[in-house]
């Protein structure tokens, strides 16, 4: 897929990564001087792939759903399924749930890559970071899964199958998937592309 650092009119990824940088330091992340302009250069070199997860970064989601307050009493491994730049699973920690029960898996570096470099937590987040082009779990190893904005960015109806039987192969017998994706309100009214939807 392309890289891209194509924002939608009216916004420009320098404001896009201040602003990031401001609701990421709302959890205690400091930044040295000049680390904005490092971030400029850096991401103007090597674009952004989805310039909506630098929009929202800094802005979990996960406790916003209705089945959060089950899952954070709910034993076992978590699998944060296309887990982008892990504010979800940085949110999880801060609400207790134990960091060692939880994995967060995408299927490629770029958008965990943006989230450590807002939260310059690396170090801290390298045991529970999972990268793999192909689905690297087990039958059973999870008992919960959290996926997010996920669906929406699969193009290819096998991939998409491919994701669904991954999620169900790693649950646990009782085992939970929960999350979101985006949709449109109107019936039909758009078709996948890859890498997103477009409206007809
Ligand atoms: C729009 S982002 C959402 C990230 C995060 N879940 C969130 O809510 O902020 C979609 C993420 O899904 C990942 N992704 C796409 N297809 C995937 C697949 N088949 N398996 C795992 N991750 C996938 C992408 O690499 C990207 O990081």
């Amino acid at each position: 897929m392309e890289r891209s650092v194509r924002f939608m009119p009216g916004k420009e990824l320098p404001d896009e990564l201040r602003a990031a940088m401001e609701r990421v330091k709302a959890y205690g992340v400091t930044y040295p001087e000049g680390y904005h302009r490092i971030l400029v250069g850096k991401y103007s070199e090597e674009g952004v792939r989805y310039p909506h997860i630098l929009m929202i970064a800094g802005n979990p989601r996960i406790h916003r759903h209705f089945f959060y307050p089950h899952v954070l009493s709910r034993a076992g491994r978590l699998l944060d399924y296309g887990c982008g730049t892990g504010d979800n699973v940085r949110q999880l920690i801060r609400d207790g749930f134990p960091r060692t029960h939880i994995i967060a898996f995408d299927i490629n570096w770029e958008s965990i890559s943006l989230g450590l470099d807002l939260y310059r937590d690396g170090e801290e987040m390298q045991d529970l970071l999972v990268v793999s082009e192909t689905f690297p779990f087990g039958p059973g190893e999870f008992n919960t899964i959290y996926s997010a904005s996920v669906i929406h960015v699969i193009g290819d109806e096998q991939e998409f199958l491919d994701y669904l039987a991954g999620a169900y192969s790693v649950l646990r017998p009782g085992g939970i998937l929960f999350g979101s994706t985006l949709g449109l309100a109107r019936e039909g009214s758009c078709i996948p592309i890859h890498g997103g939807l477009r409206e007809l």
